[in-house]
């Protein structure tokens, strides 16, 4: 920090940290909660590295006002947290019963925040599907049913959680923020690689399910057609009074050419397409991108035209989740990964930066800068950074001190919050927030509980929070370059 010159903020600019409602709660079973997919997924054996589940996760389902306290403790400004749907809607569907308790339990969250002065930034869907939906019909491969009880159950949160504004004095609202986390991963790692809930997969050694090679572009569809629903909703009848933002939040690592040979080059950006386009340019550009359709010819679904009217236009903003920089080399047979082979090292043999606990990532703060300056330049919207962290390698193993002291947490967050600082005051982009992933440590889903993101470790055995140097470092960043003081 000390060699980053001060430089300010803009003045509504909202920094916090981030989780999600499965990776946190744990509680699986109590106050009339149904079951989501990833509940039985998570205890299937093998599923997940240390063989270990979500019915405890950091038991904020519990101890939800310690970690209220904790934030609050850091001065976050915002805090992004997801909703389980299977909490509101225990059977998910338009016509199931809202459980009260579910609506208790968030609603007192919310006032919570809103007591210390920090913004709920809510995400309605991070993942975990109610289980009857998936069992009834196929979950997010059924359009006409999943499209309807998506919008239902965000209708029942916008009227349940929305009027919270009302008596909010120091914002106008902005309560509800993101529709869906991640599609990429929703479609891809649910339905294709069939690593996350509900495991099914092109590959059949892998897949508990089934076996398909259009689902997860069927599901990807789904999903931006339930968004566009839900924003629709919101925009004609809740909007006009509660004012909110609505968006939804994309994954998407920097592909960057391995050289400069133009083979390599365009498969950076058949690279891009599949990770960012394939959700961006329908919601932002209204169509997919040219090179999905030549990859898949009719195995990715058309758009009606109605649809493509529905879709384009429905996110006030760019919600981005990024972590790393890829270098791309043509000739890949990975069609998730548009066809691209990924590799860290360099054409000189050195590696692109520190490797985290996880094989896809490496710490490399050039390459955020760049994916920032293409989303600006590619679809001209605000962006906010709704997620951006580091695993450090081996700290779930290392004795309680040297996990506190994680440097290379540290380092991590010196580039991209300088980046953060450059790309909004050099390269005039305009930025609204900035959310680290995570405010503690949590279930690292296919992982368990062996890859820690957290600022806040976190000791599975008492559940006991201990801030890293990390939480420090960030809130002495975001206080120093802070408007408000
Ligand atoms: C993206 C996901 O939204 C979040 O749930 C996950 O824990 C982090 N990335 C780290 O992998």
């Amino acid at each position: 920090m000390s060699s980053t010159p001060y430089k300010a903020l803009p003045k509504d600019f909202i920094w916090g940290f981030a989780t999600a409602s499965f990776q946190i709660e744990g509680s699986t079973d109590v106050d009339g909660r149904g079951k989501s997919f990833w509940d039985d997924f998570s205890r299937t054996p093998g599923k997940t590295l240390d063989g270990r589940n979500g019915d405890v996760a950091t038991d904020s389902y519990r101890l939800w006002k310690e970690d209220v306290e904790l934030l609050a403790q850091y001065g976050v400004k915002t805090y992004r947290f997801s909703l389980a749907w299977s909490r509101i809607i225990p059977l998910g569907g338009r016509n199931d019963p809202v459980n009260p308790k579910g609506i208790e339990f968030y609603s007192n969250l919310i006032d919570a925040l809103l007591e210390k002065n920090i913004i709920p930034f809510i995400t309605l869907y991070h993942w975990d599907l109610p289980q009857s939906l998936h069992d009834r019909y196929g979950g997010w491969l059924n359009k006409e049913e999943i499209v309807k009880d998506y919008t239902r159950y965000a209708q029942v949160c916008f009227e349940a959680f929305g009027d919270r504004v009302k008596h909010w004095r120091r914002l106008t609202c902005i309560i509800f923020r993101l529709t869906m986390n991640e599609p990429w991963c929703i479609s891809i790692l649910g339905y294709g690689r069939g690593v996350f809930a509900p495991g099914r997969s092109s590959d059949r050694a892998r897949s508990s399910e089934g076996n398909s090679s259009t689902e997860p572009w069927i599901v990807g569809q789904n999903v931006i057609l339930s968004h566009a629903s839900a924003v629709k909703v919101y925009r004609e009848v809740f909007k006009p009074v509660q004012k909110g933002q609505i968006g939804i939040t994309l994954n998407g690592d920097w592909q960057m050419p391995y050289d400069d040979n133009p083979e390599n080059v365009a498969a950076a950006q058949h690279a891009l397409d599949v990770a960012i386009g394939w959700f961006a340019d329908p919601i932002y550009l209204g169509h997919y991108p040219p090179y999905m359709r030549e990859m898949l010819g009719s195995r990715l679904p058309e758009f009606s035209e109605e649809e493509i009217q529905l879709v384009k236009g429905s996110s006030d903003f760019y919600g981005m989740n990024t972590y790393t920089t890829n270098l791309c080399r043509a000739g890949g047979d990975d069609e998730f990964q548009g066809l691209v082979d990924y590799t860290f090292t360099r054409p000189d043999g050195t590696q692109l930066g520190k490797q985290a606990h996880c094989a896809w990532l490496q710490d490399y703060p050039e390459g955020f800068r760049s994916l920032l300056n293409y989303l600006w330049n590619r679809y001209h919207l605000p962006i906010y950074v709704t997620e951006n962290g580091f695993a450090v390698k081996d700290e779930g193993t290392m004795p309680l001190e040297q996990a506190l002291n994680d440097t290379d947490r540290i380092h991590y967050f010196e580039g991209t919050t300088s980046v953060l600082l450059q790309a909004i005051h050099e390269d005039g982009i305009d930025i609204r927030a900035y959310f680290p992933w995570s405010l503690l440590d949590n279930f690292e889903w296919a992982d368990g509980y062996v890859t820690r993101f957290g600022l806040t470790y976190v000791d599975y055995n008492t559940q006991k929070r201990y801030p890293k140097q990390s939480a420090h470092f960030l809130t002495k960043v975001f206080y120093f370059h802070s408007n408000s003081f």
